[in-house]
């Protein structure tokens, strides 16, 4: 399984690349890899971006730089890639990224179909690049970051651990906030000692040893929650 990461800041994966659910998968053979979209760029003095076409701020990734990073790495026609890998462009304007969308691209992993994020700067990328060489143009939320890079650690952090051996309990994954399991709605609350904190005691359910009471409970917790809305 691999994920690369295209990037002008590889270096800004590399605390994330050490964090022990990174490594464990790392160790049941995921690899991901950050590479430098500067390095295999066709034009001159590591040039990457230009001004955008009918005028305005800033600036957009080319087309044609991301074009010859993925045939440097993938040696193919880069618009084929996506044939073969997802081909996920992180900006703000795209599909919102969800539990879902975390389960659909790790089965997607273990099914043999490996991910490519394509992270940009600036305005973003050249619409092409979303149109005609990315498979998915994914978002984290609605607010502008001022690259993908952020956005794509998210992405990448939630669906790695959704890959067995990632962390090391699995049964973690199954029951968690907008997981199936859960009918979509977030997680029941948690507690742990002390039992008793300025007044506030733990539910008593959880302290019966009931279990089919206590996933009673945590089930109506989550289900009021779903309704609730965000808290
Ligand atoms: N790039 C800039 N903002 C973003 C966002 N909200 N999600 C994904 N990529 C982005």
């Amino acid at each position: 399984m691999r994920i690369d990461v295209f990037t002008l800041f590889p270096h800004s994966f590399d605390w994330f690349a050490e964090q022990r659910h990174v490594r464990n998968a790392a160790a049941a053979g995921l690899e991901l890899v950050a590479l430098d979209l500067r390095e295999t760029t066709p034009l001159r003095a590591g040039q990457v971006d230009d001004t955008p076409y009918g005028g305005g701020a800033g600036m957009v990734l080319r087309v044609d730089v991301v074009e010859a990073a993925l045939r440097e790495r993938y040696g193919d026609d880069a618009a084929r890639v996506r044939d073969t890998r997802r081909v996920i462009a992180l900006a703000a304007g795209g599909r919102p990224f969800d539990d879902a969308l975390a389960s659909e691209l790790a089965a997607s992993l273990l099914d043999g179909r490996d991910m490519t994020l394509l992270c940009g700067r600036y305005e973003g990328f050249d619409e092409r690049v979303h149109e005609q060489l990315a498979s998915d143009v994914v978002s984290i939320g609605r607010y502008v970051l001022s690259g993908g890079e952020l956005a794509a650690m998210v992405v990448c952090d939630a669906v790695v651990r959704k890959l067995p051996g990632a962390l090391g309990h699995e049964e973690s994954v199954v029951e968690e906030s907008f997981s199936d399991a859960l009918g979509g709605a977030p997680e029941y609350p948690h507690y742990t000692r002390p039992v008793e904190w300025r007044g506030h005691r733990v539910p008593e359910v959880l302290l019966s040893g009931n279990h089919a009471e206590i996933a009673a409970w945590r089930r109506a917790r989550s289900a009021e929650r779903g309704t609730l809305g965000p808290a």
